[in-house]
């Protein structure tokens, strides 16, 4: 399937009466809409990806998230050479994604054992590995042990008595700790703040950190903060930076992830430059010029090479406007878990002009099930096919079963081809996990 008639890129002026043109800035970077209207996505038109692949479908610019992983690392790189970029997979845990990641030497931070398990089953390497949670198991522990993970990220006093208990060899350990910078974004995004849940206060972390020092196997690295995702202003990450260095003189300090991304029209986000140097130059005021510097970006390496390819299947106007579509909250929960807004557009027809404002729902039985509210768009027709923008992350993540749906196919297109990275499920898929007797 080649790119052969997709025309016009999305850099180009919109048509009239819409603003197809703004889009350009939230579609993946490798997007483009052919002389018929319709979209392309790495070469591929939506309408091949809905026949071969059905949808709800999440479809991603495979050269978009390589590139993005790249700007992260060279950029780093530039600017503090003894640094580290990990993906924070939760973000996009398919293993697909672990494979890619491999391939492009970034490291990878894992939390708890399923991302691990995941990771070392698509070949990143155990000693670009490190990692997280705020509750690891015992069981989680033997296995980050038994792989040979470069550090685990400690976070609470249990999780050393576990690794006294564990620990037959030496292992780099970090200690998370609370950095007090209030995120400015969605409360449950926020995890800097003095009330977070995730790692300890710098009272306690004094005494977690001399208890790794004085131990004969713990080999203490220095100390990580994650402030909070979807952080839109860079000052705040300096911030965080700042209060880094109030918590001693380590080797390595890693400031963690939450750079924010442009979801909508009027969003305004960093750039990996800005973001970057926002982060080293704080480092350079404050931390020590020989320690090393890692970031832990999820969101901002992945969400904007995804969309979510839909179909519509009923129109309804009941004095407002309902374009429901095939898929919903099952695949896209960050509508109502955060009240995130998203752009759609219909993509077999992206040049028409808009001419309506709808509310385009999903198909799980919940009010809050509306993937966008007031969305601009031409009428809408059933069979439509319409794509949600920037769902690259946390959307798989928080893919779920709601109303017996089905977790969606994962596509990764590049150079005109498409090829499979998860299978949609099937309805055996949803009882394979139960009794016999119900099966
Ligand atoms: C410890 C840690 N690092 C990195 C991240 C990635 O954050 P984001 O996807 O916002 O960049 C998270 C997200 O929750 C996290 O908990």
């Amino acid at each position: 399937m080649t790119n052969s008639n997709a025309t016009q890129t999305l850099t180009q002026p919109s048509p009239e009466g819409n603003r197809l043109g703004e889009l350009w800035s939230i579609l993946p970077e490798h997007s483009s809409v052919d002389e018929q209207g319709v979209l392309h996505i790495g070469g591929v038109s939506v309408e091949h990806l809905a026949e071969q692949y059905g949808t709800p479908l999440y479809v991603y610019d495979e050269a978009g998230l390589r590139g993005q992983i790249r700007r992260f690392m060279s950029g780093m790189a530039e600017r503090w050479p003894n640094s580290e970029v990990l993906w924070a997979s939760k973000s996009f845990p398919a293993a697909g994604m672990y494979r890619l990641a491999a391939e492009e030497g970034v490291s990878v931070d894992v939390a708890g054992g399923g991302e691990l398990r995941m990771a070392l089953a698509a070949g990143v390497p155990p000693e670009r590995l490190h990692m997280h949670g705020n509750a690891k198991t015992d069981a989680e522990l033997s296995m980050a042990l038994d792989a040979g993970i470069d550090v685990i990220i400690v976070d609470n006093e249990d999780e050393l008595d576990r690794l006294e208990r564990l620990l037959t060899r030496p292992q780099k350990l970090m200690l998370r700790v609370i950095p007090g910078v209030e995120a400015k974004t969605h409360a449950s995004q926020a995890t800097g703040g003095d009330d977070s849940k995730f790692g300890l206060p710098m009272d306690q972390a004094v005494k977690a950190i001399e208890r790794m020092r004085a131990h004969p196997l713990m080999e203490f690295e220095g100390v990580h903060i994650h402030i909070g995702s979807q952080i839109l202003e860079v000052e705040q990450f300096a911030e965080a930076v700042a209060n880094l260095r109030s918590t001693g003189d380590f080797a390595t300090y890693d400031v963690g992830g939450g750079v924010g991304v442009k979801y909508t029209y009027s969003d305004d986000a960093p750039s990996v430059d800005e973001y970057l140097d926002a982060v080293v130059g704080a480092a350079r005021t404050y931390l020590p010029a020989d320690a090393k510097l890692m970031i832990e970006p999820g969101r901002s390496i992945v969400a904007r090479a995804g969309v979510t390819l839909y179909k519509v299947v009923t129109v309804k106007h009941t004095g407002k406007t309902f374009v429901a579509v095939d898929g919903g909250l099952a695949d896209q929960m960050d509508a109502a878990l955060v009240g995130q807004r998203f752009e759609a557009l219909v993509a077999n027809r992206a040049t028409e002009p808009w001419t309506e404002t709808v509310q385009l729902v999903g198909r799980q039985c919940e009010s809050g099930d509306l993937l966008v509210d007031q969305a601009p768009l031409p009428a809408a027709r059933v069979g439509d096919l319409v794509v949600t923008a920037t769902t690259g992350a946390y959307a798989y993540t928080l893919a779920n079963n709601y109303n017996g749906a089905l977790k969606p196919a994962i596509v990764f297109v590049a150079d005109g081809e498409a090829r499979l990275v998860a299978r949609r499920e099937t309805y055996d898929d949803l009882l394979a996990t139960h009794a016999p007797s119900i099966g």
